[in-house]
C-alpha cells in the first residue's frame, strides 16, 4: 500500500486512499484581499467561507478528522484593526457553527491557549464544544491562539503538577503518556498536512503531531481552496510511500 491504512473511496471515478486525519494551515487571506485592492479583513471573511466549505468537503470524502490553524500565538503581532476583525469573525463563526455542526453531525473542538482570548469568545468556544459533543460525524478541531511550542510547554506544566500531586512519576512518562497531555489528546496524528499560499513552513503548527505526516504545499490562496483543490491534495497523498522509519 502506498500510504497509511486509510479508507479507499471512489472519487469522480478514481479509486483513492482517503487520509483519516487532514491538517490545514489556512494561509493567504491577506494576499487574496490585496490582489483585489481590498482590506485584509475582507480576505479573512472570505477565508471563513472556505472554512465552512472544507468541513463539508472533508465529510463528503469520508475524512474523519480535520484540524485547521485559524490563529497562531504569533498572530497577535498584527495590527489592532486586523486582530479585532479576526476576533469579530470568530464571534460570528462560533455562534453560527452550533446549528450548522448539529445539522451535519459534526463534533467541534477548540485547541490552543484559552488564556489571552477575550472572555466572551472563550465562552462561545466552550458552548460550541458542549453543544456538539455528542455528534459522531466529522471530528473538527480549530486551532485558535495555538502555538505548538506553547502547547508543549503547557503539557509539561500539567505533567509537573500531576507529578507534584503524586499522580505520576518520571518513569511513567513515555511518548503515549506525553501525548495525553497535549490539546490533541485522543486524536490520531494527521496523515496529511496541507498549506496554502505557497509558503513551505509549519509556522509552529502541531510540531509533535506532524512528525510522520505527508506535507502538501499549494500556491492556491486559502479563500480559493475548494473541493477540486482538496481532491488534488488527496491525489498527491496517494503518490506518497509512507515508511515510518521502516525499510522498503
Ligand atoms: C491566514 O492568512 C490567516 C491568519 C493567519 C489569521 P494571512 O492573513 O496570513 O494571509 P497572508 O499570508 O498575509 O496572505
Ligand atoms: C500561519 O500563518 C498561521 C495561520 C494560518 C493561522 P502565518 O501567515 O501567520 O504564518 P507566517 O507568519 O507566514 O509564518
Ligand atoms: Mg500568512
Amino acid at each position: 500500500m502506498e500510504c497509511g491504512e486509510n479508507m479507499k473511496r471512489e472519487i469522480n471515478g478514481e479509486l483513492l486512499n482517503v487520509p483519516e486525519h487532514v491538517a490545514v494551515i489556512m494561509d493567504g487571506n491577506g494576499r487574496w484581499a490585496k490582489k483585489r485592492f481590498l482590506p485584509r479583513n475582507y480576505g479573512h471573511a472570505e477565508g471563513a467561507k472556505a472554512l465552512e466549505a472544507i468541513c463539508e468537503n472533508c465529510d463528503k470524502l469520508g475524512i474523519k478528522y480535520l484540524t485547521v490553524y485559524a490563529f497562531s500565538t504569533e498572530n497577535w503581532k498584527r495590527s489592532v484593526e486586523e486582530v479585532t476583525g479576526i476576533m469579530n469573525l470568530f464571534r460570528k463563526y462560533l455562534v453560527d457553527s452550533i446549528e450548522r455542526s448539529n445539522n451535519s453531525n459534526m463534533k467541534v473542538n477548540l485547541i490552543g491557549k484559552r488564556e489571552g482570548l477575550p472572555e466572551d469568545i472563550v465562552q462561545k468556544m466552550d458552548e460550541l464544544e458542549r453543544e456538539t459533543a455528542g455528534n459522531t460525524g466529522l471530528q473538527f478541531h480549530i486551532a485558535i491562539n495555538y502555538g505548538g511550542r506553547d502547547e508543549i510547554v503547557r503539557a509539561v506544566k500539567k505533567i509537573m503538577k500531576d507529578a507534584d500531586a503524586g499522580k505520576i512519576s518520571a518513569d511513567d512518562i513515555d511518548e503515549s503518556l506525553f501525548a495525553e497531555y497535549l490539546d490533541t489528546k485522543g486524536v490520531p496524528d494527521p496523515d496529511l498536512l496541507i498549506r496554502t499560499s505557497g509558503e513551505e513552513r509549519t509556522s509552529n503548527f502541531l510540531p509533535w503531531q506532524l512528525a510522520y505526516s505527508e506535507f502538501y504545499f499549494t500556491d492556491t490562496l486559502w479563500p480559493d481552496f475548494d473541493m477540486d483543490s482538496l481532491i488534488e491534495a488527496v491525489r498527491y497523498y496517494n503518490k506518497r510511500e509512507r515508511r515510518f522509519g521502516d525499510a522498503k
